[in-house]
């Protein structure tokens, strides 16, 4: 436990699981006030029992992200019944769903851009208004590094590049109110994203470490530390970054040199 983030509200989507639920973990470490934001009633309810017996101030909402009145009316309704405003924004909902253009449709490619993009842009603007009345705030996006490479999943590969770009956005228009916006692109991570994957290839993640110059996955909780530092003030001058946390992957791979050089890496 530290007190690192006491006395800030910080408002996470899709913190019932997997990298979010990270993330929880690690602003609760910290002592923050959260609000937590899923789509998933069950996944919240079984985190309502796990909290509610703690000393941890929290409060939950049952929301989907990528439509616009839900979240401008929860999220105006939860900061109206705590009686302040969000301090720092972290938009992890998302995910990918088609693998290939060939198996695409408009259909599947405006549902990814909503679940990946748009809703950010929905959440963020729910919450300027009190950003800009503070002259202080900070958003995290969480891209992918999918969104700076092309590794499949071009919808959300697509949605994701344009996280990024969004994010910049946020970061040059808003610097002037003292908003900070960055975006955190994790590799894989082992979660329930990967499960249809693991189901087809057990040996997914085995499989896929050759890649990655650390040798190694990416864990929820390596995400939440970059999260961590990049929402707190050691980061005050950091802003408009978008930050891999990939064991190395888009620095290269040591696969590919290995036959470059004839196995003399
Ligand atoms: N797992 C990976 O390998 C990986 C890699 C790069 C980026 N990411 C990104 O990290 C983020 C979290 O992914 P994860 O792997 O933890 O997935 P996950 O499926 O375990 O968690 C996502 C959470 O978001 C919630 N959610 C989904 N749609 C929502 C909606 N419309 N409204 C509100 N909540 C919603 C889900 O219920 C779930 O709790 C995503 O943005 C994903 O694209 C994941």
């Amino acid at each position: 436990m530290s007190a690192l983030f006491e006395g800030k509200l910080v408002l996470i989507t899709g913190a019932a699981q997997g990298i979010g639920r990270a993330i929880l973990d690690y602003f609760i470490r910290h002592q923050a006030e959260i609000i937590i934001v899923d789509i998933d009633q069950n996944a919240l309810q079984t985190l309502d029992i796990t909290l509610k017996i703690t000393n941890v101030k929290y409060q939950i909402i049952h929301c989907d992200v990528t439509d616009e009145k839900q979240v401008n009316a929860q999220f105006g309704a939860a900061q109206a019944h705590l009686g302040k405003t969000v301090d720092i924004l972290i938009n992890v909902a998302g995910g990918g769903y088609c693998e290939r253009l060939q198996d695409s449709t408009a259909t599947t490619f405006r549902q990814e851009i909503e679940l990946n993009l748009i809703s950010a842009y929905h959440c963020v603007e729910a919450l300027r208004a009190g950003f800009i009345k503070k002259n202080k705030g900070v958003i995290i996006n969480i891209g992918s590094v999918n969104g700076m490479t092309t590794l499949g999943y071009p919808c959300y590969s697509a949605a994701k590049a344009g996280l990024e770009s969004y994010t910049k956005a946020l970061a040059v228009e808003f610097g002037k109110y003292g908003i900070r916006a960055n975006i955190v692109c994790p590799g894989s991570v082992k979660t329930r994203l990967w499960e249809d994957r693991a189901a087809r290839n057990p040996d997914i993640f085995e499989d896929i470490k050759k890649w990655y110059p650390l040798g190694d996955i990416t864990q929820p909780e390596d995400i939440a530390e970059a999260v961590g530092f990049l929402a707190s003030d050691a980061a005050r001058m950091i802003t408009g970054i978008a930050l891999p946390v990939d064991g190395g992957l888009l620095a290269g791979s040591p696969t590919l040199v290995e036959s470059f050089t004839n196995g003399k890496l």
